[in-house]
């Protein structure tokens, strides 16, 4: 059996200040910052991302961010580039949100601009595809997936796809306490790892770590995170305190 490292990714979305940031990193560096049997990533806010940074030294715990321009510099007012989330010495970077898709308009086309210029600045893309209720109860949701993970991947070389890190979060079960059952996760993780080695050979797409979002918590982490082909965790809402963020570490190191 391949033994793909667990990964417990936080998306803070748009919380806290820089200072409760450094209050919720010290917590959760002092009760998992020195394990390594679970890769663990916060991404704060930009406005943190420097502060966070300086906190996680020393540990265990990488730094990502919520979100990057895809051009590298230049007039994109309000925006930031892989650069300069680079010399924050952030590894990660959540692409593709549902919530981006669906307020800021990204579209695959750009996603996949992004995915590109985080890969070529040796960022780590968690690249976020789901479908919405709609489309799930329309039965549509593995077209969906499938459309967006090859759209997103385009261009993507078989050397740096196991770089990529999925995260599939069906979007009616982000933020809504509504969590896919274990089957119906699985059922899409074992569809996308299906995708990944149709685009890009089986030993490549074992590599590639496939993450569950959408109202993950300690309650239902075991169970999901058991499955095959669930390699960590998108969280959202639990990442925001100590307690909840560490135990979903744990719950991910206990099926290690
Ligand atoms: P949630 O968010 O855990 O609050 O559902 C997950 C996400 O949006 O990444």
């Amino acid at each position: 059996m391949t033994t793909r490292k667990k990964l417990i990714a936080g998306n803070w979305k748009m919380n806290k200040t820089s200072a409760d940031a450094v209050a919720l990193v010290s917590e959760i560096v002092a009760a998992v910052g020195k394990q390594s049997d679970v890769d663990v990533v916060l991404c704060p806010p930009f406005t943190s991302l420097e502060s966070v940074g300086r906190a996680l030294e020393g540990s265990t715990v990488k730094l990502g961010a919520q979100n990057m321009h895809h051009e590298s510099s230049g007039a994109f007012t309000g925006e930031i580039s892989a650069a300069m989330l680079r010399a924050l010495f952030a590894t990660h970077v959540i692409l593709g949100h549902s919530e981006r898709r669906t307020y800021f308009a990204e579209s695959d086309e750009l996603i996949n601009k992004k995915v590109l210029a985080a890969l070529k600045n040796q960022l780590r893309p968690i690249l976020c595809v789901g479908e919405t209720l709609a489309e799930r109860e329309a039965g549509s949701t593995l077209k969906v997936v499938q459309t967006q993970t090859e759209r997103c991947l385009e261009g993507v070389g078989r050397d740096l796809a196991p770089s990529v890190v999925f995260a599939y979060e069906p979007v009616w079960a982000i933020g809504t306490g509504k969590v896919a059952t274990t089957a119906q996760a699985q059922e899409v993780h074992g569809f996308i790892r299906g995708l990944l080695t149709k685009l890009f050979t089986d030993p490549v797409a074992q590599k590639v770590r496939i993450l569950y979002g959408g109202s993950m918590k300690p309650a239902n982490a075991p169970e999901l995170l058991a499955q095959k082909d669930i390699v960590g965790g998108l969280i959202g809402g639990a990442s925001l305190e100590a307690r909840s963020f560490v135990d979903l570490v744990n719950a991910a190191t206990a099926v290690v």
